[in-house]
């Protein structure tokens, strides 16, 4: 076993870097370019009961140290990811968490009920999405609504089940601890923050949905405050993630409370910068004589 290695609710990581939904497709396109199995996991693409077109007009933008995403889970479906893509993740080894979102109660059961059926490690509930105009981060703002969608899955769900938050939520910690109350398995925070930019010469908004889910470097100092109190409150294992960019931002958000790491934007910029990650965590932990990176999890 490697310094690297972490247990996460009783699913083993042989590192702690996974990359973040919606930032990896499903992993097949990635593996063009590096061998994904070097990764802990990977978490896939948003995944609805009904296949899902996206949202029109400009999807991505950039801004100064950040980036604004629309894509509107566009999607193969759940059955489309069973039969495209679900073998691909299996046959790697790593850890295969797939990420489910919904438009309404109903719409997220019958996905679970689907997954069920299947070879999955962990579901990463996503009640978080800022895009879409029915469900989504509709379910993540308001503590009791939330508890309403996670207590009835969590009562048909066999997997694993990981509770994705919003930032956006009224009260991120309060959510969490929630979330544990319900018998999740962890949570994982957090998804974008809802954000705006305007195109001044056409008068309009750059986004056909007026807003969208900012993401990246930008994020991360209140991320990281978020992951830190959330850890803090809850005795469930925390997935971090929020504009880690570097090794360094990695060993901030495992010193902050976070178990596993999600990399997401940051693989835009340079689609091995988990690679980059994964080898500074370990020559950190090699420099400084720590046996494990659970040494450090949680220290500030
Ligand atoms: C283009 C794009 C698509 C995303 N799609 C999803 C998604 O389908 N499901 C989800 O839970 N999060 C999605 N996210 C949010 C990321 O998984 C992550 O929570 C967020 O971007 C913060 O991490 P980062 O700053 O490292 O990107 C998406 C983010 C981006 C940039």
């Amino acid at each position: 076993m490697s310094r690297s290695n972490v247990n996460y609710s009783g699913i083993d990581f042989k590192n702690p870097v996974v990359l973040a939904s919606g930032t990896c497709g499903f992993g097949n396109v990635l593996d063009e370019i590096f061998p994904i199995e070097k990764l802990g996991g990977i978490s896939s693409k948003g995944i609805t009961l009904k296949e899902r077109a996206g949202n029109t007009g400009i999807r991505i933008w950039e801004t100064s140290s950040g980036l604004m995403n629309s894509v509107g889970l566009e999607n193969p479906s759940v059955d489309g990811f069973i039969d495209k893509y679900l073998d691909f993740i299996n046959n790697k080894d790593l850890v295969n968490i797939v990420n489910l979102s919904g438009h309404s109660v109903d719409d997220y059961l019958k996905g679970i009920e689907k997954l069920n059926h299947q070879e999955v490690d962990i579901v990463e509930l996503n009640i978080s999405c800022p895009n879409v105009k029915e469900g989504g981060m509709n379910f993540g703002i308001k503590t009791e609504v939330a508890r309403n969608l996670v207590r009835q899955v969590r009562s048909i769900c066999d997997h694993k089940l990981v509770i994705k938050l919003s930032p956006n939520a009224e009260d991120i910690v309060e959510l969490a601890k929630m979330c544990e109350e319900e018998g999740a398995d962890g949570v994982s925070l957090v998804n974008t923050f809802l954000a705006m930019a305007i195109d001044i010469r056409k008068k309009k908004p750059v986004f056909d949905n007026v807003y969208a889910g900012l993401s990246g470097p930008a994020i991360k100092p209140i991320a990281l405050r978020m992951v830190h109190q959330v850890s803090k409150a809850v005795d469930i294992p925390v997935m971090g993630m929020g504009g880690i960019s570097t090794w360094e931002d990695a060993i901030e958000f495992l010193m902050a409370g976070a178990k596993v790491l999600q990399i997401g934007t940051a693989t835009f910029k340079n689609p091995k910068i988990a690679l980059d990650i994964i080898d500074g965590i370990e020559k950190y932990l090699e420099d400084n004589n720590i046996d494990s990176v659970e040494d450090i999890i949680g220290i500030i």
